[in-house]
């Protein structure tokens, strides 16, 4: 497997964007609310780059995709959402790919009335994205490939890995 992005390159980035939050929500209610599994290693590590009290919270979405890349019924599970009326959310996933876990997220939250909320994803594939939504805060921008580590996955596989690394199609 190629390496496309080490430990320190992912430290460096998840820090800066955690510098970055902290000036942003300072004297805010924050919540970080990580969107599970994938979010998992970078909820820790961003959130202790964040130098201001915050809460944090998860939501599960699973899409169930059959191969690598294609999008198949994607689930939202909100059983372990915290209180989040009033305050200022940052939901954050590892990867915006089509955009729309994060685009179904950031509508059904709108119902419990955060007083604010924008959302983050440590990776981005713009060529793949089906909706008209952009993510407000993103760590690096990345092509078309299929990444594990850092919490992204390959069948439930990988996410430990410390770095992201591109799964070849004759490694699936
Ligand atoms: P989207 O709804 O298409 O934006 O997909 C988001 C979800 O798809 C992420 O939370 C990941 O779980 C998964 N995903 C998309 N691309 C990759 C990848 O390259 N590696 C691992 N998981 C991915
Ligand atoms: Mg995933």
């Amino acid at each position: 497997m190629e390496t496309l992005l080490n430990e320190k390159a992912i430290a460096d980035r998840v820090s800066e964007l955690g510098g970055s939050f902290t000036e942003i929500y300072r004297g805010r209610p924050l919540t970080v609310l990580g969107v599970l599994n994938g979010s998992v290693i970078l909820v820790a590590d961003l959130i202790r780059a964040i130098n201001i009290p915050h809460q944090i919270g998860f939501v599960r979405a699973s899409s169930y995709r059959g191969e690598t890349t294609v999008a198949g019924q994607l689930t939202i599970d909100t059983d372990l959402l915290p209180d989040i009326t009033g305050r200022d959310v940052l939901l954050v996933d590892d990867i915006f790919d089509t955009g729309r876990t994060m685009a179904r997220l950031l509508g059904e939250l709108q119902r419990y009335q955060p007083a604010s909320i924008r959302s983050m994803a440590l990776l981005w594939k713009p060529a793949r994205r089906e909706v008209e939504l952009v993510p407000d805060f993103y760590g690096f921008q990345i092509p078309d490939a299929f990444v594990v580590g850092y919490g992204l996955d390959y069948n439930d596989d990988y996410r430990h890995l410390r770095q992201i690394q591109v799964l070849n199609s004759e490694e699936i």
